[in-house]
C-alpha cells in the first residue's frame, strides 16, 4: 500500500523566527492527522536546523527545497546533500518548475541531485508539470511522462521506495487555478502508467503521486478522493498552520 503524504512547499516565505513559529504550530497539531497521512514541511534553507528542532517528537519530516548537484566543493553559495542530513533534512524536493523555469534546471542536473540525495539517505519528491502552452496545445500528457522518464529512467525499482513524485500543473500553481480533480486523476493515471513501464506494476503501485497547485483546504477533499492521488504538495496553503493541517485531515 502506497503512503499518503501531504508536504508543505514554503519557497522564499517566512523569516527564521516566523518559520520556526510555524514548524511548532504544525508540530503541535500533527497528532490530529491519522497514521496512515505522513506530513512534511519544507522551509528555507536557512530555517532547517531550528525547524528540525521545533518538529522533534512529532511525526512531521523535514525536507530541503533543493540541493546541489555536486557533493562539495567550489560551487559557491551551493548546499549540498551531506549538509542537509547533517542539519537533520529526511528528503528534499527536486525538479520543482519554478527551479526548472528561473534556475536553468536541467533533467541532467535532476539526474545528479537525486543520485546525491538517494546516495546520502534522502528521500526525493520529484516535481513534473506542463505549463499552460503545452496544455493548450494536448501535449501535457507527453510533457508529464517525459519528464518523469528523462530522470527515473537512470534508477531502480529499489531506489523508487525512496522517491515520490508531485504532479504540479504550472499554470496552477500560486495562481488559484486548481486543475480539476479529473484533470489531475488523467495525469498521475498516466504517470503510474509511466512507472510500470519504466519499471513494474508493483513500483507503479506503490509509489505515491501528490498533487501539487493552489491545492487549499476547500479543493484538497475532492482531489484526495481520486484513485490516483496519494496527496499534496503544498504551496501558499501550507504558510498557514490551520489550513495545513485541514489539508492533511482531507483524506
Ligand atoms: P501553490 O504551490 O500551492 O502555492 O500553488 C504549490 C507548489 O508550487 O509546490
Amino acid at each position: 500500500m502506497r503512503k499518503k503524504i501531504v508536504a508543505g512547499n514554503w519557497k522564499m516565505n517566512t523569516t527564521r523566527p516566523d518559520g520556526i513559529e510555524l514548524a511548532k504550530a504544525v508540530a503541535a497539531r500533527a497528532a490530529e492527522v491519522p497514521a496512515g497521512v505522513g506530513l512534511i514541511i519544507a522551509p528555507p534553507f536557512t530555517h532547517l536546523c531550528g525547524c528540525g528542532k521545533a518538529l522533534e517528537g512529532s511525526k512531521v519530516e523535514l525536507s530541503a527545497q533543493n540541493c546541489a548537484d555536486h557533493a562539495k566543493g567550489a560551487y559557491t553559495g551551493e548546499i549540498s546533500v551531506d549538509m542537509l542530513k547533517a542539519v537533520g533534512c529526511q528528503w528534499t524536493i527536486l525538479g520543482h518548475s519554478e527551479r526548472r523555469q528561473y534556475y536553468g534546471e536541467t533533467d541532467e542536473k535532476l539526474v545528479e541531485k537525486v543520485k546525491l540525495a538517494l546516495e546520502a539517505g534522502l528521500g526525493v519528491i520529484l516535481c513534473v508539470g506542463e505549463n499552460l502552452a503545452e496544455r493548450k496545445a494536448g501535449k501535457h500528457l507527453a510533457i508529464c511522462a517525459s519528464q518523469t522518464e528523462a530522470v527515473l529512467k537512470n534508477f531502480t525499482a529499489e531506489d523508487m521506495k525512496k522517491i515520490v513524485i508531485a504532479y504540479e500543473p504550472v499554470w496552477a500553481i500560486g495562481t488559484g487555478e486548481t486543475a480539476t480533480p479529473a484533470q489531475a486523476e488523467e495525469i498521475h493515471a498516466h504517470i503510474r502508467k509511466v512507472l510500470a513501464g519504466l519499471f513494474n506494476q508493483a513500483v507503479a503501485d506503490d509509489t505515491t503521486i501528490l498533487y501539487g497547485g493552489s491545492c487549499k483546504p476547500s479543493n484538497a477533499k475532492e482531489l484526495f478522493a481520486q484513485p490516483d492521488i496519494d496527496g499534496g504538495l503544498i504551496g501558499g496553503a501550507a504558510l498557514k498552520a490551520d489550513d495545513f493541517i485541514q489539508i492533511a485531515l482531507s483524506f
